[in-house]
């Protein structure tokens, strides 16, 4: 299968660059292929510019669509599903990620009324890191929220099967997430960190 990951993460030190490489390492041991979108290190530019918006506003429709803007819409278009690894940042993805998506899914490729040009890929996987347990997911509804808005609005139809795995528990500090941050070491993330990893290795394997 030919993957196209989309990486979000502004730290090489961090906890989901470990998770990147992991499942990079799953996939090269299934015999996948795969290319990258690192969008920090590729300082890919997420704020639209006038005539972006204009098109994807209609009012300039026959505005084009930026060079590397189409770079990203082809990569999507040579593969096979599409995998986004990110950490949460305020119960969504990154600013850098959200911007990929206002500039990357533009009007007659992601959406439009007939004849998209973007291909219906086979799976669309989402693995987000996360200071939060699942536990608090749940019972606050953020849960819901992050699926309605990733799987069910921007991935949507555009991929056969979908699924977002959050991996809990892996801020640095105790009550990170949730602003009350005690500088005290988080010990679930180092309790969590193996099985994490483990269970990135198989998602990329069973793609
Ligand atoms: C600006 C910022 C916002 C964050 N917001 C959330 C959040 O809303 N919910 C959550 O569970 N974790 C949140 N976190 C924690 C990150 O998801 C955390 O960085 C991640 O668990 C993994 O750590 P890593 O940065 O070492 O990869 C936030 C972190 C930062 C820096």
């Amino acid at each position: 299968m030919n993957v196209f990951i989309v990486y979000a993460h502004p730290s090489e030190d961090s906890f989901t660059r470990r998770i990147r490489d992991r499942f990079i390492a799953g996939l090269e041991s299934a015999g996948h292929c795969y290319t990258i979108s690192d969008l920090y290190r590729m300082n890919f530019r997420t704020d639209m510019d006038e005539d972006e918006y204009r098109r994807e506003a209609f009012y300039r429709l026959e505005a084009p669509v930026p060079e590397d803007v189409r770079r990203e819409q082809e990569k999507i278009n040579r593969g096979d599903a599409i995998v986004f690894i990110y950490p949460v940042f305020w119960s969504d993805v990154p600013a850098k990620l959200k911007g990929w998506f206002d500039r990357v899914w533009t009007y007659g490729f992601a959406y439009g009324p007939q004849n998209i040009s973007m291909k219906r890929l086979e799976k669309g996987l989402v693995i987000c890191s996360a200071g939060n347990t699942m536990d608090y997911f749940r019972k606050t509804g953020l849960l819901q929220s992050m699926e309605r808005v990733m799987l069910d609005d921007r991935l949507h139809d555009r991929v056969k099967t979908r699924e977002l795995v959050i991996l809990e528990a892996t801020g640095r500090a105790t009550g990170q997430a949730t602003g009350q941050a005690t500088g005290r070491e988080n010990s679930s993330r180092e309790e969590n960190w193996d099985r994490h990893l483990d269970r990135v290795f198989s998602l990329a394997r069973n793609l």
